[in-house]
């Protein structure tokens, strides 16, 4: 099957680490990339360390309003879908990428399959729900990572074409956790194993709004032990705009973001993970990490529910206090698959082709 997969931001690089390898032995992938993440250290290096396909074509639409970057990556898809002519289009996650790429193949009667269906934060507000309810609702095959998520869309009666196959990202620790090692230069980096909690913030309702990101850096000030945070553009972008560099304590040690296997590597080895990010959140389960979110919900419910995790929302004193006390309450269930999602969407795909 002729399969045009649509990827953009940083965490997609990585769920396509988990399906493109496997996807290439059985059929013909074009990968698109959209351009909406550029940086290298938020793309290229991806592609380099992962073993990712280089993109057969980059669209290099990125920044802007939701609905005008939206808007300019469909229009560039559908021109390339038109000389394309795929059988499919293949869709990860929540981004703009994701609901550019899964619209313009709906919109085209191109069937759309969807990475990571029925995840909900019920939050709608958040571009990434609007995102993910509307490519639920027109994609045709639909590979969830939970059987929360395969219950969700249930509820919302979607049955059809729906497959319960674990999570991709899953997938991607398992194959990389033991490649990380030796990834951090701790002594350049002030920190030993153990003795740091780290840091990752970028969703918009905690850069846009001042009051949120204020409330957060003044909580994380109050950790006992250095924290390592890798800032995204979009929080270092925010915290200019808001006049709120001056925030940033001393024991906070603001770095590039890094590549995956640096990141793993420094997830492994964190006493506690401070995040607003969904990947980081299951990282942090998946290597057993006690992860406290910075948001007032999760999709990943199942994190909180086993007692992994924990939400603060953007409140310096419940962060303040999770910060150095937070411990794990409990057992961990299997819930995000066997870590072979991607080889299972890659026979699924192969079943509902023949
Ligand atoms: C996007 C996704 C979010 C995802 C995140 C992963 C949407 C609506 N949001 O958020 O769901 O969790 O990616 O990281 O799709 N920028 C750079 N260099 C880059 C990338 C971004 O400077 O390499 C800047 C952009 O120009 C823009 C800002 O950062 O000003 C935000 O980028 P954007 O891609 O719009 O959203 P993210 O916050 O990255
Ligand atoms: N990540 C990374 N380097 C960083 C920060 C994050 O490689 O500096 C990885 C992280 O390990 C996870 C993914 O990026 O696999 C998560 O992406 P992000 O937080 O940008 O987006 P989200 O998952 O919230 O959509």
């Amino acid at each position: 099957m002729k399969i045009v997969s649509v990827v953009g931001a940083r965490p997609q690089f990585i769920k396509a680490s988990a399906v493109s390898g496997e996807l290439r032995k059985k059929h013909t992938e074009i990968l698109i990339h959209t351009g909406q993440h550029f940086d290298d250290n938020m793309s290229a290096v991806f592609f380099e360390e992962l073993g990712i396909p280089k993109p057969d074509i980059n669209l290099h639409v990125s920044g802007g309003t939701n609905t005008g970057q939206v808007a300019r990556m469909m229009l560039k898809l559908e021109k390339q879908f038109r000389e394309l002519e795929p059988e499919l289009v293949l869709v990860y996650g929540d981004t703009n990428s994701t609901l550019a790429g899964a619209l313009t193949g709906r919109q085209m009667n191109i069937p759309v399959a969807h990475v990571e269906a029925g995840l909900r934060s019920f939050r709608m507000s958040m571009p990434e729900e609007q995102n993910r309810i509307i490519t639920d609702a027109i994609s045709s095959i639909l590979f969830c990572p939970t059987m929360t998520a395969v219950e969700q869309l249930r509820k919302e009666g979607i049955e059809r074409g729906v497959y319960f196959t674990g999570d991709v990202m899953y997938d991607a620790v398992l194959r990389f956790k033991d490649m990380s090692s030796g990834r951090v230069d701790y002594g350049e980096l002030g920190v030993k194993p153990g003795q740091y909690n780290l840091l990752t913030l970028h969703r918009a309702e905690n850069t846009d709004n001042k009051e949120n990101l204020r409330g957060i850096l003044r909580g994380v000030r109050n950790s006992s032990i250095p924290v390592v945070f890798p800032m995204h553009p979009r929080t270092k972008k925010a915290l200019k705009k808001h006049g709120l560099e001056n925030e940033i304590s001393g024991n906070i040690h603001v770095i590039e973001p890094v590549g995956y296997l640096e990141m793993i590597e420094l997830e492994k080895n964190a006493k506690r993970i401070l995040t607003d990010s969904g990947g980081v959140q299951k990282e942090a389960y998946f290597l057993k990490v006690p992860c406290i979110t910075l948001r007032e919900e999760t999709e990943w419910v199942e994190t909180v529910e086993d007692g992994w995790n924990v939400l603060t929302g953007a409140d310096e004193n419940r962060i303040s206090r999770e910060i150095n006390s937070f411990s794990p309450a409990g057992k961990q269930r299997n819930v995000f698959g066997d870590g072979k999602a991607g080889s299972r969407i890659v026979e699924i795909l192969s079943e509902v082709e023949g």
